[in-house]
């Protein structure tokens, strides 16, 4: 809000705008009128009112309309509503479809500015509130997640400022970018953070088990089912609700999802009550969400409902700046853990950590980190604590081993060769295993086992 309160007043009758608007002039505040609701979309955006005072009726639309209106667009915006013929349930009405104050017509000076300045002291205090929680929110996403470069500070911005709605958030991002911590953070800086974190992986559990899993099952639901088990839903009830590769999901279990998150309720195996659930639902993918649409994989219905607001993390390659602040960050967290000292690195580590491609993603430098870590003989981390794919390619030669026969030797440089060629495929292709194959002209199940067979990533689960 700036210094000067900007009040934007709707009424019919010229002279009551007038009068109003000479009024609160004189209080100190900014005024605007408008005879009639139209265009009223535009001036509340352009105009941006601390409070708006409208007359319950008006030409075209009446008071209690533009009031539903207004608190669907600007559902902090303060209304005070004036009416003639003031009614008990016109006043009950107007308050509850969300009017801060109702004031009846012809009003007194001071009891009209009386119900001003109330509304926008109320107004202040709804703003700093809504400040404070949100810095709070930043405070926590930062926390727990180490970002620099401005498109990963942005969408930790964005987290924070989501964090405390129920939409759910879809994250997308390759193997390793920090989806499942990002998932976390926003639970922690919502007000569920007090409940339970669940997160299921959509991949690993089999279509048969899922369900039971998910929803959990009546005694004697089926053979095994000696008992009543509540469902992960139901015991993530009031707190977050994590799909991990939610596109891997079973597509038969992808039409139950459907139905719960529409219901809002769920029913156990077996059984025919509705449990209603409050849960946030949060997903995530290193697939392509679009893609797999479209191949009929992910059922559409479902991927909007599941990605109100969607969060791309960036693969570490497209962002050198987070390098250093996050290879610091696990170097102390992995000394801690190994009861270490090491201060740091060499500066030509460092350029190789932030020359490289890194496939797996932070995933991959914090491994590196901990291997170095584990490695090293000095208090600082040097190049030969780092693994072969991180060596300067122009510094590979064919170096014989008095002890390494010639298969041996083979073997060691065509490992080196499949690093060099996969991680700059997948590099260019964003990591799509599917495009990268096709440039390999190998299948994708090759892919995954040579990349998985030289470390470059984890393997297809
Ligand atoms: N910005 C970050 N700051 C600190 N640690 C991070 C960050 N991003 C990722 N990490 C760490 O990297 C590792 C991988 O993160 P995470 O498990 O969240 O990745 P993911 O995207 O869920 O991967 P996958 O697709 O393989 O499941 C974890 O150890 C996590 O703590
Ligand atoms: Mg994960």
């Amino acid at each position: 809000m700036s210094n000067t309160p900007r009040i934007l007043v709707i009424d019919d009758e010229p002279d009551l705008l007038e009068n109003c608007r000479m009024i609160l002039m004189r209080e100190g505040y900014d005024v605007r009128t408008m005879t009639n609701a139209e265009g009223l979309d535009t001036v509340l955006s352009e105009y941006d009112p601390d409070a708006l005072i409208t007359d319950l009726m008006i030409p075209q639309k009446d008071g209690m309309e533009v009031l539903r209106e207004v608190k669907w667009s600007h559902s902090d915006l303060p209304v005070i509503m004036m009416t003639a013929y003031a009614t008990i349930e016109t006043a009950v009405e107007a308050m509850k479809n969300g009017a801060t104050d109702y004031i009846v017509k012809p009003f007194a000076k001071d009891q009209f500015v009386h119900v001003v300045s109330r509304a926008l002291k109320e107004r202040k205090l709804v703003l700093e509130n809504h400040k404070l929680k949100l810095e709070l929110a930043q405070q926590k996403v930062k926390s727990s997640l180490v970002a620099v470069d401005p498109v990963m500070k942005e969408l930790m911005d964005m987290a924070a400022r989501v964090a405390d709605t129920d939409a759910s958030v879809f994250i997308q991002g390759e193997s390793g970018t920090g989806k499942e911590v990002l998932a976390r953070a926003l639970h922690n800086a919502s007000r569920r953070s007090g409940k339970q974190f669940l997160a299921v992986n959509c991949s690993a559990l089999p279509a048969n088990l899922i369900e039971s899993e998910l929803f959990g099952h009546e005694k004697g639901a089926f053979t095994g089912a000696s008992t009543l088990r509540k469902g992960l839903l139901e015991e993530a009830q009031g707190g977050t609700f994590f799909f991990d590769e939610i596109t891997e999901m079973d597509l038969s279990m992808q039409s139950k999802l459907l139905r719960v998150i529409q219901e809002r309720t769920i029913r156990r195996v077996g059984g025919n009550r509705e449990l209603p659930i409050d849960v946030r639902i949060v997903s995530a993918t290193n697939r392509d969400p679009e893609e797999a649409v479209k191949s009929k994989l992910f059922r559409e219905d479902l991927f909007f409902r599941v990605a109100v607001v969607t969060l791309h993390i960036p693969p570490l390659r497209k962002r050198p700046d987070d390098i250093p602040a996050l290879s610091q960050h696990f170097l102390k967290e992995v000394c801690t853990i190994y009861g270490r000292q090491i201060d740091g690195f060499t500066p030509q580590v460092m350029e190789r950590l932030q020359g490289y491609t890194w496939p797996g993603n932070v995933r991959e430098l914090r491994n590196v980190i901990e291997r170095a870590v584990s490695l090293a003989t000095k208090s600082i981390i040097r190049e030969e604590d780092l693994p072969t794919q991180l060596h300067k390619s122009t510094r590979r030669k064919v170096n014989i081993d008095s002890v390494d026969t010639y298969d041996n030797a083979k073997s060691k440089l065509l490992d080196q060769f499949q690093i060099e060629y996969f991680s700059q495929l997948m590099s260019e292709e964003d990591g799509n295993i599917s495009r990268v194959a096709q440039r390999a002209g190998v299948d994708r199940k090759t892919v995954y086992r040579i990349l998985n067979a030289v470390g470059l990533t984890k393997s297809e689960d």
